[in-house]
């Protein structure tokens, strides 16, 4: 039985044969429709999201299965007091797969131990969000036709920001990746991912707090919400949460093939005056989110179309 915790459970052969399998289900969706025809995909959320759990709820749907689980934790019995272990060990009794969310880093690796089905991390805390990673590989593949060769800007809040890290850890795999890190001081990327991704895998990497100094040289501008969840004081969240507002006036230093992405939600981080721009490429993101998704309850499962 496999889990998928952290991006790095998955080989990079592993990764490319997910992300061509979406890519299958996106030409042919109608040859997925009954794959998993009386399974059933479980969705504990005891963290809020919109993107994640419905992505994946419609995965499960798309390939002919069925869905239960909860979207706030006040709903179910840990609002009593009850152990994740216990609820996991409860609900792999409902279901065929679990895709769990939850505030505490961890939280899905103490699942998959007491799980008699596949667990599946949908954003643990500050630590991980591996399907995000696989959302983000699969459009910029599609967008720029390959993981290779490219130099990618992640702004905003790096220290908190769980997609980032996932995201860095995958791409740190591929061939000369240039990594510039764009964050306020407070907010830069963690030290334990400098030191055990980008260094242990030789990739360059420069870290600045000016997003227009380095736009020029971007194929890849990933921008991140400054995570007010995280915080424990609101005066420094609201000092920091506007570090970057990505505008029409700042899209002038980019290049006129730069592919913009966002996790969403977005709060101001990127105008709304951007959504009609080319470049931006959060909402195809979106759809490629639940595409891949499918392709990985399939993987996990062990179906095959
Ligand atoms: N990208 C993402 O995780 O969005 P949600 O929080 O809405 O699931």
């Amino acid at each position: 039985m496999r889990h998928l915790l952290d991006i790095v459970d998955l080989s990079t052969e592993e990764i490319d044969e997910l992300l061509d399998t979406a890519d299958d289900i996106i030409a042919n969706p109608d040859k997925y429709r009954d794959v998993c025809k009386y399974k059933k995909l479980a969705t504990l959320f005891f963290e809020p999201s919109t993107r994640t759990r419905l992505s994946f709820e419609s995965a499960m749907l798309s390939l002919g299965g069925s869905v239960l689980g909860f979207s706030d934790s006040k709903n179910s019995s840990a609002s009593k007091g009850e152990s994740v272990a216990d609820t996991i060990r409860v609900v792999s009794c409902y279901s065929d797969i679990i895709a769990m969310r939850h505030p505490k880093e961890g939280a899905p690796l103490v699942a998959s131990m007491k799980s008699g089905v596949p667990i599946i991390n949908a954003g643990d805390g500050g630590h991980n969000h591996p399907t995000q990673t696989l959302t983000d590989l699969l459009t910029i593949r599609r967008e720029k036709g390959r993981l290779n060769n490219l130099t990618v800007g992640f702004c905003g809040d790096l220290k908190f920001g769980r997609t980032v890290h996932s995201l860095i850890s995958a791409l740190s795999r591929y061939e000369n990746i240039n990594i510039v890190l764009i964050s306020p001081d407070e907010l830069k990327l963690p030290s334990y991912i400098k030191k055990d991704v980008l260094v242990k895998n030789n990739i360059a990497y420069e870290e600045t707090e000016d997003l227009c100094a380095v736009m020029s040289k971007l194929d890849i501008l990933y921008m991140t919400r400054v995570q007010q969840e995280r915080f424990f004081n609101e005066a420094d969240y609201i000092r920091l949460k506007d570090s970057y507002i990505l505008d029409k006036e700042k899209m002038e230093y980019a290049k006129e093939d730069m592919c913009i992405l966002h996790p969403l939600p977005r709060v101001n981080e990127i105008s709304t005056e951007i959504d009609d721009d080319p470049r931006a490429c959060y909402f195809k993101q979106v759809a490629n989110g639940k595409n891949v998704r499918m392709a990985l309850i399939m993987k996990l499962l062990e179906v095959q179309a």
